[in-house]
C-alpha cells in the first residue's frame, strides 16, 4: 500500500477508520472479561480529552515541557502515597506493566553491577506464576530467571519455595500482588524478609491489582500486605491502565528511594547529537497518557474507586459461588482479587471458551503448565458487573455442550509425535503440519480455537513458543488488504 497521491478528507478518513473496527470484540457490551477495564463513558471521555490535549507534548526533555515533569511527579506521588511509600519514594510513568517490569529488573541488575562486582551472571528468583514480562526482561537484559514453584492448592509462593533458589548471583526476588493467572497474592512479607536477610532487592508486581487492592481492604476484604509498608520491598510496578481505569499507555515503576531508582536511568553523551537522559525505556514520550492518567485518577477520586471496588468484590463473590455451583467446574485457589481462573476435570475447557465466544462472551484460555491445569480466566471489571448472572447462565449451558462434544484425540496425537522430535531442531515444515492439524491454513484462524489450544497445551513450552513465533511472523505482513 502507498499513501494516496492527494491528501484525503478528514471526515471520510475517520469514518473509514471506524469501519476497521468491525471485527473487534465488542467490549462495550459488558461481555468481555479480558483486555479492557471499563469504568464507564464519563471516565472514558475525560481520559480521552486529556489525552488529546497533551498528545503532542514530549517528555523527552522535562526542561522544555515542565508541565509533563509536573504531571509525572504528581502521578508518582499519588501512586506512591497509595502504596504506603514515604516522601523519599521515587518513580516514573511508563507505557505499561511490561516496561515497568523491564525497568525494575534493569535497576536491580545495574545496582548489583555497581555494588556487587563479584556477580558476573546475575539471576532473579521468581514464582512460576509471575508474569511473562519478567522473562521478557530477562531475555532483553541477560538476567537468568530462576523459577520457583507455588503451593499447588493456593497458587501462592512464599519463602519456603524461594529460599533454596537464591544464590550468590541473585540480584532480585520477585512476588506478585496478585498474579494475573489466578488472582492470588504471593506471601510478600515472607519473600521480602528472605530477600532483606540476604541483602537482595525485592520487586512486587502489583501491575494488575496494586491500585484496587487498598480499596478492597478498606471495604473489609482480607488483603495480604504487599506494598512499601512491608520491610524489604524495594520496588513496585502498578499499572494505571488496568484497575485504575486510565487510558492505555500508563503504568508506574516505583522505588522505595532514589538510591534504587538511580540504576534505572540511562544517560549517554558519547555520540554527535544531544545528550540523552532517559529514566524509562522510551526516549520520546507523549504527554497524552500522562495527562489522561492524571485526569482519570482525579476524576474518579477515592469515593469513585471505592464504589467500583464494592461492585467488583460483590461481582467476584457471585462468580466464584456461581462457578462452584456449575457441575464440572472448579475455581483454582481462592482469588484475592477480581480475577478468577476456572479449571475442569470433566470437560475440555477450550471447548467451553469456544462455546462462550460463539455466544458473544469473551473469556480467555490459559494453557496448562508444570502440572497446573489448563483453565479459563475471567477479569471482572466495572463494565461486566451488570451481566454476571447472565454470564453464569451462559457458562452452565456451554459446559453441558462441551461435555457432549466427542474427544478430538489431538493431544494424544501431538504428544506421540513430539516424543519422536528433536525439540532443539524442529524443521519449519513440522510447525506448518502442526498448525494444519489444528485447522490453521496460513494466518486464518478457524472459528473454533479449541484445536489449536489443545495442541499447544500438549506441547512443551519451547515448542509452543516456536509455533506461535512462526504464526505471528506470518500474521504481521504487508499483503494487500484492499485499499480503503
Ligand atoms: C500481574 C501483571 N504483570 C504485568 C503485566 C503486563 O502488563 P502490560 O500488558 O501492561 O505490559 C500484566 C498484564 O496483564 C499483569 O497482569
Amino acid at each position: 500500500m502507498r499513501i494516496p497521491q492527494r491528501g484525503q478528507d478528514a471526515e471520510a478518513l475517520l469514518a473509514t477508520l471506524e469501519t476497521y473496527r468491525a471485527k473487534d470484540i465488542d467490549w462495550r457490551s459488558g461481555r468481555t472479561f479480558a483486555y479492557v477495564y471499563d469504568a464507564g463513558r464519563e471516565a472514558e471521555a475525560v481520559g480521552k480529552r486529556a489525552y488529546a490535549a497533551f498528545l503532542t507534548e514530549n517528555a523527552l526533555d522535562p526542561t522544555a515541557f515542565p508541565s509533563l515533569l509536573r504531571l509525572e511527579n504528581e502521578l508518582v506521588s499519588m501512586g506512591a502515597t497509595h502504596l504506603s511509600g514515604g516522601p523519599e519514594a521515587a518513580g516514573n510513568l511508563t507505557t505499561g506493566g511490561t516496561e515497568s517490569i523491564i525497568l525494575a529488573v534493569k535497576a536491580a541488575r545495574d545496582r548489583a553491577r555497581a555494588l556487587r562486582p563479584e556477580v558476573t551472571r546475575p539471576n532473579m528468583v521468581l514464582p512460576v506464576t509471575a508474569h511473562a514480562a519478567f522473562h521478557k526482561a530477562a531475555w532483553f537484559l541477560g538476567v537468568e530467571p530462576i523459577p520457583v514453584e507455588v503451593d499447588p492448592q493456593t497458587f501462592r509462593a512464599g519463602p519456603d519455595q524461594a529460599k533454596g533458589a537464591i544464590g550468590p548471583d541473585t540480584v532480585l526476588v520477585v512476588g506478585s500482588a496478585p498474579s494475573y493467572a489466578h488472582g492470588v497474592c504471593d506471601d510478600i512479607p515472607g519473600l521480602a524478609a528472605l530477600a532483606r536477610d540476604r541483602g537482595i532487592p525485592m520487586h512486587v508486581d502489583a501491575c494488575v491489582g496494586g491500585w484496587m487492592l487498598p480499596f478492597f481492604r478498606r471495604l473489609g476484604a482480607e488483603v495480604p500486605a504487599f506494598d512499601f509498608s512491608v520491610p524489604g520491598v524495594t520496588s513496585i510496578s502498578m499499572d494505571l491502565h488496568k484497575y485504575a481505569f486510565c487510558p492505555k499507555g500508563a503504568s508506574l515503576i516505583l522505588h522505595r528511594d532514589k538510591s534504587y531508582r538511580e540504576h534505572q536511568i540511562f544517560s549517554f553523551s558519547g555520540w554527535t547529537g544531544y545528550t540523552i537522559v532517559n529514566p524509562t525505556v522510551l526516549s520520546t514520550r507523549s504527554g497524552g497518557p500522562m495527562a489522561a492518567a492524571w485526569a482519570t485518577l482525579r476524576f474518579i477520586g477515592e469515593d469513585g474507586y471505592e464504589r467500583h471496588a464494592r461492585a467488583l468484590l460483590e461481582a467476584t463473590r457471585r462468580i466464584v459461588e456461581g462457578v462452584s455451583g456449575i457441575p464440572g467446574l472448579r475455581v483454582m485457589g481462592r482469588p484475592d482479587f477480581c480475577l478468577v481462573a476456572v479449571a475442569s476435570d470433566e470437560v475440555n475447557v477450550f471447548h467451553v471458551v469456544d462455546e462462550m465466544n460463539r455466544r458473544g462472551w469473551y473469556i480467555q484460555a490459559q494453557l496448562g503448565f508444570r502440572g497446573h491445569a489448563a483453565n479459563f480466566h475471567l477479569s471482572v471489571h466495572p463494565g461486566v458487573v451488570g451481566r454476571v448472572d447472565e454470564m453464569l447462565g451462559a457458562l452452565a449451558e456451554c459446559v453441558e455442550i462441551a461435555r457432549g462434544l466427542p474427544p478430538t484425540g489431538l493431544s494424544e496425537m501431538v504428544k506421540g509425535a513430539v516424543e519422536t522430535l528433536d525439540l532443539a531442531s524442529i524443521p519449519p515444515e513440522a510447525f506448518a503440519q502442526l498448525l494444519a492439524v489444528a485447522g490453521i491454513q496460513g494466518t486464518t484462524l478457524p472459528e473454533r480455537t479449541a484445536g489449536i489450544n489443545e495442541i499447544l497445551d500438549a506441547l512443551p513450552p519451547p515448542v509452543r513458543e516456536g509455533l506461535l513465533r512462526r504464526f505471528f511472523n506470518d500474521l504481521n505482513h504487508i499483503g494487500d488488504e484492499g485499499a480503503p
